[in-house]
């Protein structure tokens, strides 16, 4: 069955949503409240940086429109996605203003329509939507929450190739047709209640959290007894009850969707009465891998002020240019804040506002001119070679610390560098022509 889809919100989950459903053959109305957003989609630009997707937009064209207007948007329309953002509060609680702008702005109609939510937000959500429409008398609205799982980087693949498609409903009818949206994928659908379907999507990101917090916690202890975390995890992951995805370990995650979710389920439960214990540590250690990486700085530069550091990769993760609650930022701040020098590098995100204390390079090769250390804090492929001769003669001392473990340490240290990574057993000689001050 091909529909007609109003989806609010063109950001990174909304633009993908709606290229994707007219990829499918749905006809698809993308409204955004940024008219500035929308003029650059009309004229054929990408306002975000998500592989794919600029071509997926060209081809689909003819069943793309995008406005800022409420009422073309839902005209004619089936379904209406909710793709805004719901950031974090002050309290760490989701901010749902956006969604309740979508719900309050919807209009009456004189057919059925379903909303689907398709934005994080916590239980209970629906609940409230679903007593707001009936409160406005709009009971020919359908409520579904249809919790979205792709990962910038990899948002078309994940968005086309779902492990599951979540569907969460009050009314079985409102569940059939937006899992027929998906007829066409092969992945399995999972009906449920609408607070089910809302904690799938919280508890996911929850437990993938523990997963990275729990990974880095062994390598932090694997750092202290001479073990190598990678070949731990290698080890583990191939125990089919475990499984190998999250467990890399590294400086720590990031993102829009980790931080902000861990931290709404958090205080979702304590709001209703459960003090969440393990993800409260989650979080704490996920702040604390961070700040590890100033640690390593210091055993080998000693005090940092006015060292010249190279902070290699700024978006959270390769595949992206989203800069929300990157660890890069973190990690400058806290340079910063020991009157170090910044510079930065990112083949694709800028954080020219975020970090104005810190100057931007074009090249890899600018940001480690005379810097005392390079670090790798995304790991972009761009940086697999990063040990190499023309390097490590621009830097005025040849230290890598590698967030992300993403060199082959003895190779580096091979190519004349002092190398920290995560852990993994680091190197406390100098390197020749080395000597910390
Ligand atoms: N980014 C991800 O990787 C990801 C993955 C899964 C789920 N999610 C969830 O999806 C939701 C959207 O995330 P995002 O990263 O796409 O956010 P985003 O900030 O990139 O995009 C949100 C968009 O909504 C627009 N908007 C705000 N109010 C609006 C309104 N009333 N009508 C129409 N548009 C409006 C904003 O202008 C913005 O363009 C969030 O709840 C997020 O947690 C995100």
């Amino acid at each position: 069955m091909s529909g007609r889809i109003a989806v609010f919100g063109a950001g990174y989950v909304g633009l993908v949503t709606g290229a994707c459903f007219a990829d499918l053959g749905h006809r698809v109305v993308l409204r955004d409240v940024l008219p500035e957003k929308i003029e650059v989609l009309r004229r054929g630009e990408i306002p975000i940086y998500e592989p794919g997707l600029d071509a997926l937009v060209e081809r689909n064209r003819d069943r793309l429109t995008f406005t800022t207007e409420v009422a073309e948007a839902v005209d004619g329309a089936d379904f209406v996605y909710v793709a805004v953002g719901t950031p974090p509060t002050y309290s760490g609680d989701a901010d749902l203003s956006a969604v309740w702008r979508v719900v309050d702005e919807l209009p009456a109609l004189d057919r059925r329509i379903v909303l689907v939510m398709k934005s994080t937000v916590p239980v209970g959500t629906g609940d409230k939507v679903r007593a707001a429409l009936d409160a406005r008398g709009l009971t020919n609205v359908g409520y579904v929450s249809n919790p979205e799982f792709l990962a910038e980087g990899t948002a078309l693949h994940d968005f086309m190739s779902p492990d599951r498609v979540v569907v969460g409903a009050f009314d079985p009818a409102d569940a059939g047709v937006v899992a027929e949206l998906y007829a066409t994928l092969t992945a399995p659908i999972v009906r449920t209640d609408v607070s089910s379907a809302e904690m799938i999507k919280m508890a996911s990101n929850a437990f993938l959290s523990t997963r990275i917090s729990f990974i880095n916690e062994i390598a932090n202890v694997c750092e202290l007894v001479g073990a190598d975390v990678t070949a731990v995890a290698e080890g583990m992951g191939l125990d089919h009850r475990l499984g190998r995805h999250f467990l890399k370990a590294g400086i720590g995650f990031g993102g829009s969707c980790f931080p902000k979710d861990i931290s709404a389920l958090k205080q979702l439960a304590g709001n209703s009465g459960y003090h969440f214990q393990l993800l409260s540590s989650v979080i704490e250690v996920n702040e604390l891998q961070k700040r590890r990486v100033i640690g390593k700085l210091q055993k080998h530069l000693g005090d940092l002020r006015q060292r010249r550091v190279a902070l290699l990769g700024l978006a959270f993760k390769p595949g992206t240019d989203d800069m929300r609650e990157a660890p890069s930022l973190v990690l400058a701040s806290r340079l910063l804040a020991e009157a170090a020098e910044v510079r930065t590098w990112d083949p694709v995100a800028s954080a020219e506002h975020l970090l104005p204390a810190a100057t931007q390079c074009p090249t890899v090769e600018k940001a480690v001119e005379g810097a005392d250390a390079a670090v790798i804090v995304t790991e972009w492929p761009e940086l697999a070679d990063l040990a190499r001769a023309e390097i490590r003669d621009l830097m005025a001392r040849p230290l890598i610390i590698d967030g992300r473990n993403l060199l082959d340490p003895e190779q580096v240290r091979r190519a004349g560098f002092a190398y920290e990574c995560i852990g993994r057993p680091s190197q406390t000689a100098a390197a020749p022509g080395y000597s910390a001050e």
